[in-house]
């Protein structure tokens, strides 16, 4: 059904967008497009005709023509019949060069933390695991709980580093993302709350409130020691008994923190006094930049539920996770994933298993690379950013930026312009908070890093140049980027 906006509805949107700091129809357009990224105006919705917007906000027709004129230039309305453009996100827009900066093909994507595939190893893996594959043609292919090469693959993994498992206590999934929903489908009931580490990873916060569960968050400290607050997790815990907490302690997405293993054992402890199921995420644990040496979670507690990946070890596009839990905890998430799916796809898997056997094998040049990266970034950032305050992460992927003032998602808005996507600071927190923080990934080669510095600084500078333009950016709730 098609949908149109009446200008009375747009207006409202739109507040008090004209301080007169700019053209009229560049700050129309500019809030207009804010509203369309923000999500607050829905896409292929028609926007009011050119006569009766201009009517109603008092302006003349000229004006609102050359801010309509504006957003199809840039891809936000589409080129339509007559006035009755019809909104929409332009899958690349034109990026203004940062100075003394080539500008690359499309944008540069800031607001994905992951890297391209350990390519050889991948490929072979899947080379090899074709070769299996006629003798597993003649069965269903269904299988809830996963290949038992994999699952067996897994287990040993998880024994050789100190907790013993069998592949009964392993489920495969589609990733970690899937994994979290499966645990949130089987331990936590509407309205129970969730405890996260805030900031988190926004993909799990969007996970616990979309089982309608509330997170509850609990600040990490400021400066890195102690790296968690420890105690104010326990006190949540002993005061509001949430049922579980979701926490990603080794190399911390968005700040690459790491719990030291005293952490690991106090919280083990209060959350089983509590009776908080501990669901610890562990997709960025092999991301160990500075050697640090660190217990899995689980080896503090047989209650852990621990969740792990390969897409930041080997390759996102494996699609392929899973959970190691209790034997009788598997057995509910399987009954949980059934409702979602009903097992992976078999050469996937066939291919992981080979991959978890050689678990080192990438590693190494994957680390070495990432190290160099991180260096090239947080060097740029000093250089071009000083006003930033940065903390070194000790592993993952990403830097987690202090910046001068509140303007994340502003910058978001305007990175675009420059060539970049950005996921903004509040993306990472509930109720708006970390409007002062950016997350900065270092997956991209230093050519690239430099590129993506300058655009930032490009921004920065376009938004202290216009105080108004931040205020006017600054909104409730930043654009709903996809984040990684
Ligand atoms: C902490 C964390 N958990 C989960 C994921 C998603 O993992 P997957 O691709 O296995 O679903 C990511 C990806 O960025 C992550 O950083």
């Amino acid at each position: 059904m098609s949908t149109s906006l009446n200008p009375t509805a747009l207006v409202r949107l739109l507040g008090s967008w004209n301080s007169g700091a700019l053209p009229a129809y560049r700050e129309l357009a500019d809030v207009v497009r804010l509203l369309v990224m923000d999500g607050r105006i829905p896409l292929d919705v028609a926007l009011p005709s050119e006569r009766a917007l201009a009517q109603t906000l008092g302006l003349s027709r000229t004006t609102v023509t050359a801010a309509y004129a504006s957003l199809r230039e840039q891809g936000f309305l589409t080129a339509g019949q007559g006035s009755r453009g019809r909104t929409r996100i332009p899958h690349r827009t034109a990026p203004v060069s940062a100075p003394g900066l080539a500008v690359p093909e499309g944008l540069l994507d800031l607001a994905y933390a992951s890297l391209p595939a350990a390519g050889e190893v991948v490929h072979r893996a899947f080379a090899d695991a074709l070769t299996e594959l006629p003798a597993r043609l003649p069965g269903f292919g269904y299988d809830a709980v996963g290949e038992p090469a994999l699952r067996e693959a897994i287990a040993e993994k998880y024994t050789a580093e100190g907790v013993p498992t069998s592949p009964g206590q392993i489920l495969v999934t589609s990733g970690a993302q899937h994994a979290l929903n499966i645990v949130l489908r089987a331990l936590a009931g509407k309205q129970d709350r969730v405890m996260v580490e805030h900031p988190t990873y926004p993909n799990a916060l969007d996970a616990i409130r979309a089982a309608g569960c509330k997170p509850l968050p609990v600040a990490l400290p400021s400066g890195t020691s102690p790296a968690w607050d420890i105690d104010a997790m326990v006190a949540t815990m002993n005061q509001q008994r949430p049922a579980m907490a979701y926490l990603v302690p080794d190399f911390h997405n968005p700040t690459g923190r790491i719990m030291s293993d005293l952490q690991r054992r106090r919280l083990t402890r209060a959350a089983a006094a509590s009776g908080t199921v501990l669901v610890v995420d562990e997709t960025l644990r092999e991301l160990n930049l500075d050697g640090v040496r660190t217990a899995p979670m689980s080896s503090f507690s047989p209650a852990v539920v621990s969740i792990g990946s390969l897409s930041k070890s080997h390759w996102a596009g494996l699609r392929t996770g899973w959970i190691r839990a209790d034997e009788s905890l598997i057995v509910r998430f399987v009954a949980a994933r059934t409702v979602m799916d009903l097992g992976g796809p078999v050469v996937e898997q066939l291919a992981a298993a080979r991959l978890v056997r050689s678990f080192a094998e990438p590693l190494d040049a994957r680390l070495e690379e990432l190290r160099h990266n991180r260096e090239s970034l947080l060097g740029l950032i000093a250089e071009r950013l000083p006003s930033w305050e940065v903390e070194r992460p000790r592993g993952g992927l990403t830097v987690w930026c202090r910046l001068p003032l509140a303007s994340s998602t502003a910058l978001t808005v305007l990175a675009p312009d420059f060539g970049v996507r950005l996921a903004a600071g509040p993306r990472f927190g509930v109720g708006g908070a970390f409007e002062h923080y950016l997350r900065v990934p270092y997956t991209l080669p230093a050519a690239q890093l430099e590129f993506a510095v300058g655009a930032l600084r490009a921004a920065q500078d376009k938004l202290d140049a216009s105080p108004h333009l931040r205020r006017t950016l600054k909104t409730e709730r930043p654009p709903a980027v996809a984040v990684a």
